[in-house]
């Protein structure tokens, strides 16, 4: 994986076929995704239950992008040897996961992947200061996690801007998660982001069998930005 500043969209699983991950993982990136992003959560620090490193393992497969796996999980840490195996590229954990997320983002890069810091909405930019030079990627919530489908929280654009203007020439992502579609991708693009998490946005009127609207969607979004 090279590093650039591109906008890149990733697609979050979480709104395709649950019988049919494969198949919406192979149609989603025929018709033009850059990144597959995989939403873990644990029924317990958000409240859904979705899938695990068994699953990520079973897709590795049907992924030729960049698998870009969200943990919404507490704890971390006993899980980061398993999607590492799993062949997860780019693993993200959330600042308000445990107290100890710089010892987790070692131990993410320790075991060879791309480390991710993402934060809640109710979460300052400060929260990720001290520990951009550990990360390869930010993840911005524009919803509180735990559900696809949810309105975009607008006040979250102003610390896009913080974090871009901190960031400043270190090879690390911004991305979006969260209600990000044609009307709010924009917003956050010009704040300084760079990978758009975009769930219902992009599997809304498709299917394995109808995959053209996945391209539809995408390239919307791309022309609005
Ligand atoms: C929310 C997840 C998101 C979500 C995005 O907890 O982290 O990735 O699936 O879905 P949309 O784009 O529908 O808001
Ligand atoms: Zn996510």
């Amino acid at each position: 994986m090279s590093f650039d500043r591109s906008v890149k969209i990733a697609p979050s699983i979480l709104a395709a076929d649950f019988a049919n991950f494969g198949a919406e993982c192979r149609a989603v990136e025929a018709q033009g995704a850059d990144w597959i992003h995989i939403d873990v959560m644990d029924g317990h620090f958000v409240p859904n239950l979705t899938f695990g490193p068994p699953m990520c393992a079973a897709l590795r497969p049907h992924i030729h992008t960049v698998m870009d796996v969200h943990l919404m999980i507490a704890p971390v840490d006993p899980f980061i040897e398993a999607y590492a195996a799993a062949g997860a590229d780019i693993l993200t954990a959330h600042v308000e996961a445990g107290p100890h997320i710089h010892r987790t983002l070692q131990a993410i890069r320790g075991a060879g992947m791309r480390a991710g810091l993402a934060l809640n909405p109710g979460t300052p930019a400060e929260a990720a200061l001290g520990l951009l030079d550990m990360v390869d990627l930010v993840c911005v919530m524009t919803v509180n996690p735990g559900f696809g489908g949810q309105r975009f929280i607008h006040s979250q654009v102003e610390k896009v801007r913080s974090l871009r203007a901190a960031i400043g020439d270190r090879p690390v992502h911004i991305e979006i998660d969260g209600g990000v579609d044609r009307e709010t991708a924009p917003l956050v693009v010009e704040a300084g982001a760079d990978v758009l998490v975009a769930g219902s946005a992009v599997f809304r009127g498709g299917s394995v069998d109808e995959p053209a609207a996945y391209g539809t969607n995408m390239a919307a979004i791309r022309a609005a930005i």
